[in-house]
């Protein structure tokens, strides 16, 4: 027998599973944005930092590089979390490859095939720096994390803090301060608040770069679970500003009846024409926002910068 389906990781299988029972069938139904990041949706991923419309990956390497040695301090071990091409990261580990006695840099991401590309050529441009690439759900890591108490600095960059429910920011920051010790930092990037068109823009570029990295999440679905009618041709991205919540939405919209049906779960689902999938929010944050709510977690002493025109944060704070 032969197949043109590669056969699916069966753990992303069950994982893929858990999330389509826990969104999919709700109203509006919702897939999270960790499936969007498959081998083809993080070259897409890549390509959106350089778009003209995408400013945030600019504006944060802009506040990276100013304020390197500020971010790194006398971090011994850093720890990224949902690194991607690690690219933006490099300033830092100029710094931290200075270090005398050595120090670690470890990337954590789910796009497997994306992290071992960073972190060949990392290892191939930083021979002082030890690499120890870890492949894995940041929403579920489990201490403790490598390195000494109080010398480790936990990186969350490129405001993908902003991908989450309020509730699930909580949850995040209540299990970061559960795996980190006195004294470790925890830096996180953010975007800001501004002018609908520009934001909206951000997320619906006139490439339509944005539009396939959404559409893709169709085919992530359909090569991780037995499904039957998830076919692209079927959908539109949107890119929504809801200014009551203070996010960008990203949606996939049926442009007529759709069924889809999940025989491994054993449940369908028919969306009508104009109904939509909500594959991701991006929150964008006020400058003191996030560090006001990492204090209410155990995390003080803070640090915000952003970079000259005020389009992006970057938050440094100290576990207590
Ligand atoms: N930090 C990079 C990449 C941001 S894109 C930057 O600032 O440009 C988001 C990254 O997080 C992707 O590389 C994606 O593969 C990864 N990611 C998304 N959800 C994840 C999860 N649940 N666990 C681990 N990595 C995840
Ligand atoms: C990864 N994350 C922070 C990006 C964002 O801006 O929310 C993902 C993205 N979605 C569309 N464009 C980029």
């Amino acid at each position: 027998m032969t197949t043109t389906k590669p056969v699916a990781d069966p753990e992303d299988t069950a994982a893929l599973e858990a999330d389509l029972l826990a969104g999919f069938f709700d109203d509006p139904p919702t897939v999270p944005p960790r499936w969007f990041y498959d081998e083809k949706g993080s070259v897409l991923f890549d390509r959106i930092t350089r778009l003209d419309e995408y400013y945030p990956t600019r504006a944060e390497a802009e506040i990276l590089r100013a304020r390197a040695a500020e971010i790194v301090g006398d971090t011994t071990t850093l720890v990224e979390l949902g690194a991607g091409t690690c690219e933006k990261t490099r300033v830092l580990l100029d710094v931290l490859a200075g270090r005398e006695g050595g120090a670690t840099y470890v990337p954590v991401d789910i796009s497997t095939e994306m992290l071992d590309d960073s972190a060949r050529s990392l290892a191939a441009d930083y021979p002082g720096l030890r690499i120890e690439p870890v492949a894995g759900d940041f929403l579920a890591l489990d201490g403790p994390l490598p390195g000494e108490p109080g010398g480790r600095l936990v990186l969350f960059l490129g405001g993908t803090v902003g991908n989450f429910t309020e509730a699930q920011r909580a949850a995040f920051f209540a299990m970061l301060r559960g795996i980190m010790d006195p004294g470790d930092r925890f830096a996180v990037g953010f975007d800001l608040v501004k002018k609908r068109e520009r934001l909206v823009d951000a997320y619906d570029d006139a490439d339509g770069l944005t539009a396939e990295f959404n559409l893709n999440m169709l085919d992530v679905i359909a090569a991780t679970v037995p499904c039957e009618g998830l076919d692209p041709r079927d959908f539109r991205h949107e890119a929504v500003w809801n200014e009551r919540e203070s996010r960008i939405e990203m949606w996939l919209r049926a442009v007529r009846d759709v069924r889809v049906e999940f025989p491994g779960l054993g449940l369908a689902r028919t969306l009508a024409a104009g109904e939509g999938i909500r594959t991701e929010i991006a929150r964008k944050f006020g400058a003191n926002g996030l560090v006001e709510e990492l204090a209410g977690h155990g995390f003080g002493r803070p640090g915000v910068w952003t970079d000259p025109a005020g389009d992006f944060g970057v938050g440094v704070v100290v576990v207590d």
